[in-house]
């Protein structure tokens, strides 16, 4: 019998509701490879912290109703690992033995505190942001993950998080899977749809170019219909010159599973808002669901709370035998 690979991913609670472009790109496809994978799913609520200035009812109301769409969505409690990271301390815990192994100067070249830091102004800055990069890497690294699905604004985070297990492993012994980085789960690419060029975004201008799983159907048709086309009339997929057709094809390819020479097809003849009045369709017939499920868990915390206990006492059983390890070949003495 040969071994599921072990997958962790994260995503931080920073919007009231998922996008259609976190679902097609990221949620579907992590749904479909329960099976195959191994997988970890957390959401980082103390990375979250590092926004110096955010609300605290916010941030739990966010965390809890990302959760609620994650279930909603199709993942399943009892075959993933789905929890909240501050509902296991061995993630801060092992951060402070990785920092201990971080040079000052190796994190002060990661980019996006550079970035961050930057924008907001040197003051602004906390010293958390600073350190966020080792936060992740405790994240990963408790799992013994063989993979970990993430952006490219990330992959520097993961390439830091390899240095450190590899420096661990050399220094007190193979304590630590050495993780790859790997390109998120083939999804669908989900663009903005005032803004085709650009992907569907979370801190877009605009809500209009979005598509959120928790908006009612009406919200939802009506940012399909108000959707920027092209010029010429002809529904055909071509992503240079018809940005805007092409994305809203796409949408309906990956939702409906149709190809795209099939949806071209189907709208031989007929205009552009044919295939809007059809996307929008297809789109509520696939989120409503589970826009309505996400709100019976937000409506029964009881329920949601279990799960979530499931999800932590899974995640906390490997994690603590990981820290276990860790103290252990780092010299400090076991507690008895
Ligand atoms: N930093 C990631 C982001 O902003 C979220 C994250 C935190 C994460 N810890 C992680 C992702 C561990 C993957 C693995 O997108």
């Amino acid at each position: 019998m040969t071994e599921k690979p072990r997958v962790l991913s994260g995503m931080q609670p920073s919007a009231d509701s998922l996008h259609l472009g976190n679902y097609l790109g990221a949620l579907r496809p992590w749904v479909q490879s329960q099976d195959s994978q191994e997988n970890f799913f957390f959401i980082p609520d103390l990375h979250a912290l590092t926004a110096g200035n955010y609300d605290p009812k916010v941030l739990a109301e966010r965390t809890r109703t990302t959760v609620a769409q994650y279930i909603a969505g199709g993942i399943d409690v009892e075959k993933s690992t789905l929890f909240v990271q501050s509902h296991v301390p061995e993630h801060a815990e092992l951060m402070w033995v990785l920092s201990c192994l971080t040079g000052f100067g190796e994190a002060s070249r990661m980019t996006q505190f550079k970035d961050k830091s930057a924008k907001g102004g040197a003051d602004a800055a906390n010293v958390g942001l600073f350190t966020y990069p080792i936060l992740m890497a405790a994240d990963i690294l408790l799992y013994q993950p063989n993979f970990v699905p993430v952006g490219d604004d990330q992959k520097q985070h993961v390439e830091l998080t390899r240095d450190l297990a590899q420096r661990f492993n050399s220094r007190f012994g193979e304590v630590f899977t050495v993780p790859q980085p790997s390109i998120p789960a083939s999804g669908a690419r989900v663009y903005d749809l005032q803004n085709p060029t650009a992907k569907m975004s979370k801190s877009a201008e605009s809500p209009n170019g979005r598509i959120d799983i928790l908006d009612s159907d009406k919200v939802i048709a009506k940012r399909i219909k108000s959707a920027v086309t092209d010029d010429g009339s002809e529904v055909r997929f071509d992503r240079a010159s018809k940005p805007g057709v092409s994305s809203l094809m796409d949408i309906y390819a990956a939702v409906t599973g149709k190809s795209l020479s099939a949806i071209e097809e189907e709208f031989a003849g007929k205009m552009y808002g044919h295939l809007k009045v059809a996307v929008a369709e297809a789109v509520v017939a696939e989120v409503a669901p589970i826009r309505e499920r996400a709100q019976e868990l937000l409506a029964d915390p009881a329920e949601l709370d279990r799960m979530l206990a499931v999800g932590r006492d899974k995640a906390r059983a490997v994690a603590s035998a990981t820290l276990t390890s860790v103290y252990d070949a780092a010299g400090l003495l076991p507690s008895r």
